[in-house]
């Protein structure tokens, strides 16, 4: 689980583009198989691999980003991180490779995929003034993965179909230690074409973000449409261990820092109420 810190770039562009070439199965993968499938039989398990990024926005411009029903819970993130920038607020980058994906009660194995987006974690969506949710609107998911695409939809996620390099690992790790990943649309004509570049180096030295906070930002429940959250849950102790928001055209973001690391995960296999998620108590 070593600290990185990076250079990203999403990119909005009209760029003509080579057709894709997607692995199916994801053969060559450098992922560990899902270790807890015949723990939690009655759930979508696997293994999730990534990385997570923390990019402090000002807070007004978050603010400009995320629908105004939904209350920013600053309080929440400044008792996680004491010193995080005053007027800031933590937006999550989230690329991943979900890998070896199980529901064993029902005898259904799911193909790897990735998926990379924006977050908005610490957000109120019930006028509590406590629970925290996460709001993740829109993802880039590879387009031949048919069943994360329908069921991402189902929670009222805005899909764009993309193609990933590399395919079928969370990144590619340079002998140096840098690590890459690029995501863009399968469709190089689309109208919103779009793209996420990813890179990041070691950092060692400087660890602004602890995994507890990680650990907290990855559990919020999420949603996209507050009428159903999913209670997506990743497992820090295995042996693993409206108009949808959109950053300025070619916005890059330099310096900021994140997490690569892989974990278990599980995932109900139906979406639920988002209140009685309410005093959804991390694991
Ligand atoms: C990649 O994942 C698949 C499915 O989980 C697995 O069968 C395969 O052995 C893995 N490794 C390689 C090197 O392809
Ligand atoms: C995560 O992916 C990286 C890059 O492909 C790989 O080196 C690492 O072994 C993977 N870790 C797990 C636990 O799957
Ligand atoms: C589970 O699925 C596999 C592959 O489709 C099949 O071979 C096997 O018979 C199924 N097992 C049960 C208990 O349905
Ligand atoms: C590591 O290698 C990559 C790819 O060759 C290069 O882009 C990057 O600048 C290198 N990083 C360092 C810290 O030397
Ligand atoms: C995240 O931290 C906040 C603030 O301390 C806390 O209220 C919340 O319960 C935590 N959530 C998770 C999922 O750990
Ligand atoms: C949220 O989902 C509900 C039920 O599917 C739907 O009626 C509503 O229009 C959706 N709201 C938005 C903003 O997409
Ligand atoms: C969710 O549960 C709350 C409280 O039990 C209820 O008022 C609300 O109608 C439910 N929402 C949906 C979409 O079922
Ligand atoms: C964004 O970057 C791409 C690739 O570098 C370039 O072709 C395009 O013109 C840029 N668009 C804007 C709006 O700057
Ligand atoms: C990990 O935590 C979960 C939830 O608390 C628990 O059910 C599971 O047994 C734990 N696994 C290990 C290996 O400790």
């Amino acid at each position: 689980m070593a600290f990185r810190s990076l250079i990203l770039q999403t990119f909005i562009a009209l760029v003509a583009l080579v057709s894709s070439s997607l692995c199916l199965p994801c053969m060559g993968n450098t992922s560990s198989p899902n270790p807890i499938a015949q723990q939690y039989p009655n759930l979508v398990s696997g293994t999730l691999n990534g990385t997570t990024l923390i990019v402090p926005i000002p807070l007004d411009q978050a603010r400009g980003m995320i629908p105004k029903e939904y209350v920013i819970l600053e309080n929440a993130y400044r008792d996680l991180l004491p010193l995080f920038p005053a007027g800031f607020y933590p937006l999550m980058v989230t690329t991943a490779f979900d890998h070896d994906l199980k529901l064993p009660a029902y005898n259904v194995t799911v193909e790897d995929f990735s998926r990379s987006g924006l977050e908005f974690p610490f957000l109120d969506i019930l006028g509590n003034g406590y629970s925290n949710f996460r709001w993740a609107p829109t993802m880039m998911i590879t387009s031949t993965a048919q069943t994360a695409i329908t069921g991402s939809r189902g929670l009222g996620l805005q899909i764009w179909p993309s193609k990933f390099d590399p395919p079928c690992d969370p990144y590619k790790r340079t002998s140096n230690g840098s690590t890459h990943l690029h995501s863009e649309l399968s469709d190089p004509a689309a109208a919103d074409y779009r793209y996420m570049t990813v890179q990041t180096q070691p950092s060692p030295a400087f660890v602004p973000y602890p995994l507890t906070f990680i650990r907290n930002v990855t559990n919020q429940p999420t949603f996209a449409n507050t009428s159903l959250c999913d209670n997506y849950i990743r497992l820090y102790n295995t042996s693993n261990s409206a108009a949808p928001p959109r950053p300025s055209p070619n916005q890059t973001w330099t310096g900021v820092y994140g997490w690569n690391y892989a974990t278990a995960f599980i995932e109900p296999p139906v979406p639920g109420n988002c209140s009685d998620l309410a005093n959804f108590v991390d694991l």
